[in-house]
């Protein structure tokens, strides 16, 4: 037997109503916001990521799905969208057009990480990015729209905010970096033993738990600030507190990813619940956070940028375990039931003329008896049952059943459309 790729997932009928809730509602709420929707390509040169996710980061040294293309060329499928979408703003000279610029996209993306509850290798994201301004208040209504979209899902998220700074602060915090992490040079994994001259910050995100545990003393950025970016971190603050958007300030959020500078953020929400044992499983659903240089980076001109991405997987997990009700597949609204030759001919066009009507409606396609037609309505939840055979197709009048309430009523066929939907379900 073939099998799907460890990390991968299909998304069965019975799963996909909960997905299109999160993303109609994540649709509605960027829309809300003015957001428009950008679409990618699923592959990029690795160049884009290297350099716009940078060649220091885990993303990119060690999860990347990169292949060289018949003519040679090194492709990555995307591990993320913010690069793919900074390079689609260039190249069709978006940064040209009215400030703020507000998009949003749908994706999947591709990372070869080891696969674990709410961590997959293809997973799939609701993101954000907003070009040309570089104010607290731009940060605040990207994280206003986040948290407006996670509210709407009725999922409870805990808001951790932090400021990693910016290019004039970092100089001064690398130094203290280094200086810590000289002390366990020999205890660190060989990837960060490089970084300690390349990239120290990312030493904070190394996913070996040796690294992870020497990175929880080592200095925050927090304490590193700039003038400027104290002053924005407070002004953040405020306009969240005064909007009512409960937060609490990280100092160890520093995020995977090269570009960000500033305002980091991520909403944690419980995503699995233990049945036997009750313990509850954490995770991020959905995180982002400023990027000032990223347009320049990649080849733009200087154009500041603050965005998100929401884990959709994680959605849905999320949704599952604070308790959200979740939407199912709609059941047909009625079942017509032929017994005979002709009638299951002439079932086969009254349902169609039902469906191009816009009711949903449904008839035996099987060849199966009367009695299992009737089990087979029953279980797929229909509204109602029509049973025709020659008699009614010679009158014109049936009897229809409500099938919760076992009420039986004697109507025209041609009616069968208004009568169900005056009456409903
Ligand atoms: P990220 O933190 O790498 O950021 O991913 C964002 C979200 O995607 C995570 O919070 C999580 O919900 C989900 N996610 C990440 N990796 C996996 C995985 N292996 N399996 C399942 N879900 C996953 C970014 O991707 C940035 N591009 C976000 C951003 C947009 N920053 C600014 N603009």
């Amino acid at each position: 037997m073939i099998i799907k790729p460890r990390g991968t997932s299909d998304i069965l009928p019975k799963d996909t109503p909960v997905w299109r809730k999160i993303e109609e509602t994540a649709r509605e709420v960027a829309g809300l916001y003015g957001c428009g929707e950008i679409r990618f390509p699923t592959f990029e040169s690795t160049e884009l990521f290297a350099r716009g996710v940078g060649d220091t980061t885990d993303v990119v040294q060690k999860e990347m799905y990169t292949f060289l293309d018949k003519d040679g060329r090194s492709m990555t499928l995307r591990p993320e969208g913010t690069a793919c979408v900074v390079r689609s703003v260039i190249e069709n000279g978006l940064s040209g057009e009215a400030m703020p610029l507000k998009l949003y996209y749908f994706t999947s993306c591709f990372r070869y990480e080891k696969p674990a509850a709410g961590r997959y290798r293809e997973f799939y994201q609701f993101g954000v990015e907003l070009f040309g301004a570089e104010t607290p208040a731009s940060d605040m209504q990207t994280i206003a729209l986040a948290d407006t979209l996670l509210k709407r899902l009725k999922i409870k998220a805990d808001l951790k905010i932090n400021s990693i700074g910016c290019k004039g602060c970092r100089p001064k915090y690398r130094e203290a970096l280094v200086s810590y992490f000289k002390q366990y040079e020999n205890e660190l994994c060989d990837t960060c033993r490089g970084r300690l001259l390349t990239n120290p910050m990312r030493i904070l995100d190394c996913k070996s738990p040796i690294c992870g545990k020497i990175a929880e003393n080592a200095p925050k950025t927090i304490d590193y600030l700039c003038e400027d970016c104290t002053s924005h971190m407070e002004n953040l603050k405020m306009l969240l507190s005064d909007a009512g958007i409960g937060y609490e300030v990280d100092p160890g959020i520093v995020r995977g990813l090269d570009y960000y500078t500033k305002t980091v953020f991520e909403f944690i929400a419980p995503i699995d619940k233990d049945e036997k044992t009750g313990e509850i499983k954490y995770l991020t659903i959905c995180a982002g956070g400023r990027y000032d240089g990223l347009v320049e980076e990649i080849g733009g001109p200087r154009l500041p940028g603050i965005g998100f991405a929401a884990g959709m997987d994680r959605l849905v997990a999320a949704m599952k375990t604070s308790g959200t009700e979740i939407p199912s597949n709609i059941a047909p609204a009625v079942y017509i039931a032929p017994l005979g030759e002709a009638a299951a001919k002439a079932a086969q066009k009254i349902v169609y003329d039902l469906r191009s009507k816009g009711v949903y409606a449904e008839c035996d396609v099987v060849g199966r008896s009367l009695k299992s037609q009737m089990k087979y309505a029953d279980k797929i939840g229909a509204g109602y049952t029509v049973i025709i055979g020659d008699n009614e197709i010679e009158t014109g009048r049936a009897v229809l059943k409500n099938m919760k309430t076992s009420e039986q009523t004697e109507i025209k066929l041609d009616e069968i459309d208004t009568i169900i939907s005056k009456r409903g379900q």
